[in-house]
């Protein structure tokens, strides 16, 4: 093979010999620290496939001589992290329920955890925000069915209504007509009672002193003279504009005729100490708590 190259005239540099249709190629190699640099990164990668896992094989895959796997020291990671969460709620659980919001620290643990724990159990139910449904009431307010301090929310968490657990709220909504204690226009006459309570308009040809009569005879004993409500028995107050389950005189006849028996489920056993007190807080500072 004869040699081509030449020095090319106007760079003064020598060419490599190759031309196409007159252009020649400059002979211009790699600059030196380039080249070393260049082997020292596969020197590096040859360690690097020895020490670290790299090489995948059939079934696996070489592990390296460090024995450096990013799943283990996850693993120690979140086992760290379990620990210091584990001694941060620990204090939590052993803070008395009322000293919780007096601390800056520890509120602001609670709040963190319940908001957590808020979304994943009670949110399906209660709304992402707490700002509840029809059926499932709304913790942002300031209406309790069961009581607004912190212990009272704290034993509705903890043993539920109607839940079956042996501590659970009872109360219970009669079925007035299901149970055949009320006739179907009495029915009527105290559906729209209730809703002169709170300042509804009534239907025409309502009998308010009928009304009244069917009230304080049927009703008062659980929902309070006035209809105020009554909380050791979870009776809403039926004069403040919040309905539970809806305010039309369809909705007030189908309550007073079926009844009604809301479920929240009890939570000891299923939640830890710990968390339960947390979501006591955490509903209690939701903006409504007493
Ligand atoms: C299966 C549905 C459901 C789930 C899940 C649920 N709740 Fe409830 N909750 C209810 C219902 C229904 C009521 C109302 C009970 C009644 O009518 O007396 C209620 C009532 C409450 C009350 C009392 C409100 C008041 O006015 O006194 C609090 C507090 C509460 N829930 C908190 C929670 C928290 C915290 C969680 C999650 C740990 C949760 N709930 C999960 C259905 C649920
Ligand atoms: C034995 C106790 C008891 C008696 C008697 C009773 N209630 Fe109730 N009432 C309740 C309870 C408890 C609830 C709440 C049910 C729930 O939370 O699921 C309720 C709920 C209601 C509601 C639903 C309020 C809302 O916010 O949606 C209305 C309306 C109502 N009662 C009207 C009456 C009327 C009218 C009478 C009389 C004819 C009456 N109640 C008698 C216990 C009673």
């Amino acid at each position: 093979m004869t040699d081509h190259s030449e020095v090319d005239t106007v760079t003064g540099k020598s060419t490599t010999g190759h031309e196409w249709d007159g252009i020649k190629e400059l002979n211009t190699p790699l600059p030196r620290w380039w080249v070393i640099s260049f082997y020292l990164t596969i020197i590096w990668s040859i360690g690097y496939w020895i020490v670290y896992p790299a090489w995948p094989l059939i079934s696996s895959h070489t592990t390296g001589l460090l024995g450096y796997s990013t799943r283990a020291s996850l693993a120690v990671e979140l086992a760290n992290l379990e620990t210091l969460r584990g001694e941060k709620m620990a204090a939590l659980a052993a803070a008395p329920l009322a000293d919780i919001e007096k601390d800056p620290a520890l509120l602001a643990l609670a709040r963190a955890k319940g908001r957590t724990v808020f979304g994943d159990n009670c949110a399906p139910c209660h709304g992402s925000g707490g700002a509840g449904a029809k059926g499932y009431p709304n913790l942002n307010d300031d209406d309790w069915l069961w009581g607004g301090t912190l212990d009272q929310i704290m034993q509705t968490i903890q043993f539920g209504a109607r839940s079956g657990h042996a501590k659970t709220h009872e109360g219970q909504m009669l079925a007035f007509g299901k149970d055949g204690v009320l006739k179907a226009d009495e029915i009527v006459t105290v559906a729209n009672y209730v809703r002169s309570l709170s300042g509804l308009p009534t239907r025409k040809g309502f009998d308010a002193a009928k009304g009244e009569k069917i009230f304080t005879e049927n009703c008062v004993a659980c929902h309070g003279e006035g209809g105020k409500g009554n909380q050791e028995l979870g009776a809403p107050d039926l004069t403040d504009k919040i309905w539970l389950y809806g305010s039309d005189e369809a909705a007030l006849i189908e309550t007073i005729s079926q009844g009604r028996a809301g479920v929240m489920p009890a939570w000891e056993g299923r939640l830890d100490p710990a968390t339960i007190k947390a979501m006591a807080v955490y509903v209690h500072s939701l903006g409504g708590g007493k």
